[in-house]
């Protein structure tokens, strides 16, 4: 038996078989059980913020492996810490407060919650969005074919198209809340319309509607700002945070300005693992070395180093570049991903297809000249082997 049979054998059939299995990670490089290296350019899918076997985080878990979990009946200095910080960082202060979940879903959880707790019905979220599988989170994912299998949902919930005009038709007295990505990373990266966030921020302060922005995939600096809405220079209600503010650790996030603030009241809401001390301690320490090493500004320069190569490479096949600083979208001219995705595993680069036209990378903030370098030497080798391939207009 190979460990792909016993995948087959004992996992549950929700992701297929995969085609390789990982032993250890370096830096931003992983291996395989056969001792094959690949260059890691999506990073747990915008989670490894500082790579793999960082000593931040092997230092973060190796310290408070002494007091792993205690409960919500207790407070611990690791979360506190923790709750300081995406207070400072997400510019929601001293009026602000945090929720800790332990994945992006539940961090919308906690969202509808507070969105319910307004008394108004109805919520609007985009077309095309995502923001999780459990039922609640499912149900404001704007990609029908995920929703389908599952109806009923949660009902008086409306996808709009991502149009200021949509917005305004939509808008009203008894909505409670729009959610919104600031780049929509599962529909292939796609960014909002210019202006949309601040029209956004406009119409539901008129109507008094909460504006939650999901910065799950775009927040811990990925996107060349600590949070994808801060380009924009709005405020937003709430934010709901995972993936990179943990670096590996299962961990999410509600974080509320002002009165939003107060809206969930003792015993409305709850989870047993949500603020352990040792996925806080570990988050803090991913976000204290961003900090330190001004990662963030690592994501801005590196993602435009990327996107200045990318187009050097003047292929073919590549329609056009989105995205913003790590978090970058290869908009393809053929629905040819797959097998790119496929071929570049083969020649040891991790990247993905979240859909057919489109590759996405979200390497880890660390990246550096090398990894760039070598990055796009495969990618280059593997578009000209696919473009070769395919009977396409591009080849
Ligand atoms: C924008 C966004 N929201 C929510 C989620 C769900 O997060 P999780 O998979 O941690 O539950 C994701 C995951 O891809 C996401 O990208």
């Amino acid at each position: 038996m190979t460990w792909k049979d016993d995948y087959a054998h004992r996992m549950m059939n929700t992701f297929g078989v995969p085609k390789v299995e990982l032993v250890r990670g370096e830096g931003c490089a992983v291996f395989d059980s056969d001792g094959k290296r690949y260059l890691d350019f999506l990073a747990g899918i915008a989670v490894n913020s500082l790579g793999h076997n960082h000593p931040a985080v092997v230092g973060a878990l190796t310290n408070q492996a002494n007091l792993l979990h205690v409960s919500n009946f207790f407070a611990t200095e690791p979360q506190l810490a923790l709750a300081e910080r995406l207070l400072r960082i997400s510019g929601a202060g001293d009026d602000g407060r945090v929720f800790f979940a332990n994945s992006g879903t539940e961090a919308n959880e906690a969202a509808i919650k507070l969105a319910r707790r307004t008394g108004r019905p109805r919520i609007l979220s985009l077309q095309d969005s995502f923001h999780g599988r459990s039922i609640g989170a499912l149900s404001i994912t704007g990609k029908a074919a995920l929703r389908e299998p599952f109806e009923p949902l949660l009902p008086n919930v409306e996808h709009i198209d991502t149009t200021i005009e949509a917005l305004t038709a939509a808008i009203g007295p008894d909505v409670a809340a729009l959610f919104v990505e600031p780049i929509k990373g599962e529909a292939g990266v796609r960014e909002l319309p210019a202006g949309y966030l601040e029209a956004a921020r406009e119409l539901t302060t008129q109507h008094g509607v909460l504006l939650i922005v999901d910065e799950i995939q775009t927040g811990a600096g990925r996107t060349g700002n600590w949070f994808g809405f801060q380009e924009s220079g709005i405020v937003p209600d709430a934010i709901t945070l995972a993936k990179g503010i943990g670096g590996g650790v299962p961990i999410g996030a509600l974080v509320t300005f002002g009165a939003a603030s107060t809206l969930l009241q003792p015993g409305q809401h709850g989870t047993t693992f949500g603020g352990n001390p040792l996925v806080c301690a570990v988050s803090d320490a991913v976000l204290a070395q961003i900090e330190a090493d001004d990662l963030v500004a690592n994501a801005a320069q590196r993602g435009a180093e990327l996107r200045t190569a990318l187009t050097a490479l003047d292929s073919p096949l590549i329609n056009d570049l989105r995205g913003r600083g790590l978090l970058i979208g290869i908009g393809l001219a053929e629905p040819v991903a797959p097998q790119i995705v496929a071929l570049a595993l083969e020649h040891g680069l991790i990247i993905n297809a979240p859909n057919e036209s489109t590759i996405r990378l979200a390497p880890p903030l660390i990246v550096g000249d090398d990894e760039i370098a070598e990055f796009i030497t495969t990618f280059s080798t593997v578009l000209n082997a696919v473009s070769s391939a395919a009977p396409t207009e591009a080849s």
